[in-house]
């Protein structure tokens, strides 16, 4: 099973292939920033992926859109951006994103 390893909290917890990166996080347990339905339309969500970029599906239109939107031009250059509760878990990822920790 992959495995998502969370920083600055240093957690690792192992997903579902096919799972979004918030699901499989929340599922044990832990709190995400959010400020939608999940569904990709706030972005609060973003994190950087600092390993195993291509091991996360592949951006769709609609989280490309709301990035665009809500975080400017810059925010689809760099293609460690990405959204929690879109990009799904092909295998292991380090991501980075503050504010995740027990809840
Ligand atoms: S939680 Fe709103 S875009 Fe991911």
């Amino acid at each position: 099973m992959p495995r998502i390893r969370v920083e600055p909290l240093g957690i690792e917890v192992q997903s579902p292939p096919g799972e979004t990166v918030m699901d499989a996080v929340c599922a044990l347990g832990y709190f995400w920033p959010v400020g939608c339905a999940k569904n990709g339309e706030c972005t609060n969500c973003a994190m950087e992926v600092i390993s195993g970029v291509g091991r996360l599906s592949r951006m769709g239109r609609y989280e490309r859109q709301n990035l665009l939107r809500q975080r400017g031009p810059r925010s689809i250059e760099d293609p460690r951006l990405r959204l929690a509760c879109q990009a799904r878990v092909e295998g292991d990822v380090i991501v980075y994103k503050r504010g995740v920790e027990p809840s």
